[in-house]
């Protein structure tokens, strides 16, 4: 395509925009119409699991104001939401014989309702982090594959027979990398669970994040099969997973931190753990050479199942990384993360997550990678940016949050790129996050809402970036 298209005319007619939030992070309510525990609700309880010692208890307050949040996305023009469904609001205490809660089914159930009277499509994840507590404490959740499996598939089955009339998209689980390697290697999500000897090359002995990831696969794959085997000929809908990962970029030219790069990509970002299973079928050769046998073996009915368990490559990205061969992060294949080039000049603007620089053309490299790579068609469906200090400063300069606009400016023009130049087959993006929100271990610190939210009085107010993503970005896109 010529390259002085005008690019918001290029968008194809069928491509989907929207915004994303996910339930533990926006709902609040936690204690209300039966929904059961997550293991999020006590472990942000715990002193010193979220930055500013908040919970979730309130969140967005979005369980009570859904409608105002669906009038927002109406005046935002989108195209489409995506949400997810809170687990233990289905199935208060998770399990296939444990009873089934009607209110927690119809409070999702008006709600797609609600967005599609709008003309808004439900992009839904079934599983973003909020495991039900009590299957936690019956058999040890995501350790126990055998049950665990079993439980996911039927809570899945629940959401199909519910829902799948109206919902067209799902997306199984939202970023496995930090349910194992966050919530089980280095114990800062829920459920907290870690290995002092994860960090030692002599001494690792962990196996809990492999065991865990081995489990969300193949509860992934099954919840696919059963859609593809029971629901899909009448509900003509898609289903995959999103995984993280960002952009590795070798720190300087010499031959181990190119490799380094190629191995963060395998390794530590979470692609390929997750994606070589899910898409070709084995995991990584370098991290079958580093974990060994600690890294489950698939047995071979398994194997038919995972492998092209996805109909599309769900990606969720940030950043970018330079990489250097060394550290002792095993969790990061023994790379180190910089984003100090050798000049001493950095890679970008630094957000208020130390993880996160705005390094755009990274975002259409990674596009290409995997494109080339799993050659399905790919849907962002995350991207966003956390302002530094946001949280501190006033209204209304607080709104003019000129960094995420840069950082939107730069990728959604490497989207374009990425699709027009470089024939990436793009179907959908969707920004993080429609709001403000609960940052996970950051607690209300951290902010990455294209709305900010006024926590005293719930109020919503459009920051410039959402502003410039749909009255500047998007105002031509065929799409809408
Ligand atoms: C990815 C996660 O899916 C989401 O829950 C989180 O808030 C954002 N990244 C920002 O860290």
């Amino acid at each position: 395509m010529a390259a002085n298209t005008t690019p918001a005319q290029t968008f194809p007619h069928d491509f989907i925009w929207g915004f994303a939030t996910a339930s533990f992070q926006i709902e609040g309510s936690t204690n209300v119409d039966g929904r059961g525990k997550s293991i999020w609700d006590d472990f942000s309880k715990i002193p010193g699991k979220t930055q500013d010692g908040k919970d979730g208890d309130v969140a967005t307050d979005s369980y009570n104001r859904w409608k105002e949040d669906i009038e927002l996305l109406a005046e935002y023009g989108v195209k489409s939401y995506r949400f997810s469904i809170a687990w233990s609001r289905i199935i208060p205490l998770g399990g296939r014989n444990d009873p089934v809660n009607q209110k927690g089914i119809e409070f999702y159930s008006k709600f797609i309702d609600a967005l599609l009277a709008k003309g808004i499509i439900p992009f839904v994840t079934l599983y973003h982090w909020d495991l039900p507590q009590a299957l936690h404490d019956r058999y040890g959740g995501w350790l126990n594959k055998e049950e665990i499996v079993k439980d996911y598939v039927n809570y899945a089955k629940i959401c199909y027979e519910s829902f799948g009339d109206r919902v067209k998209h799902w997306l199984t689980m939202n970023e496995p990398w930090c349910v194992s390697i966050l919530g089980y290697g280095r114990g800062v999500f829920a459920p907290g669970r870690c290995s002092d000897r994860a960090r030692s090359p002599e001494g690792d002995s962990s196996t809990e994040p492999y065991i865990v990831a081995h489990s969300v696969i193949l509860a992934h794959a099954y919840a696919v099969k059963l859609y593809r085997d029971q629901f899909k000929s009448q509900q003509h809908g898609e289903i995959g997973i999103t995984l993280n990962g960002d952009w590795a970029m070798p720190y300087d030219n010499s031959p181990e931190n190119v490799a380094a790069a190629q191995r963060a990509l395998d390794f530590a970002i979470g692609e390929c753990i997750y994606a070589d299973p899910v898409y070709l079928g084995h995991y990584p050769e370098s991290m079958r050479m580093i974990l060994g046998d600690r890294l489950p073996v698939f047995t071979p009915e398994e194997l038919v199942v995972v492998k092209g368990s996805s109909d599309f490559y769900g990606m969720n990205t940030y950043t970018t990384n330079l990489c250097k061969a060394g550290g002792d992060d095993i969790f990061q294949g023994y790379v180190d993360y910089t984003f100090t080039r050798p000049d001493g000049t950095q890679l970008g603007n630094q957000a208020h997550s130390g993880w996160l620089q705005d390094y755009a053309p990274g975002f259409r490299s990674l596009l290409n990678y995997l494109y080339k790579r799993y050659k399905l068609p790919i849907y962002v469906t995350e991207n966003g940016f956390s302002v530094k200090d946001e949280s501190m400063k006033p209204m209304p300069h607080v709104l003019h949050d000129e960094e995420r606009v840069h950082y939107f400016r730069g990728t959604t023009s490497s989207l374009r790129a990425a699709m027009f130049e470089d024939g990436v087959d793009v179907k959908a993006y969707f920004p993080w996050s429609l709001l403000d929100n609960f940052e996970w271990a950051d607690g209300y610190i951290t902010r990455f809402g294209l709305t900010y939210v006024d926590y005293d009085t719930q109020k919503r107010y459009p920051k410039d970036s959402a502003k410039f993503l749909t009255q500047v970005s998007y105002r031509s896109c065929p799409c809408r």
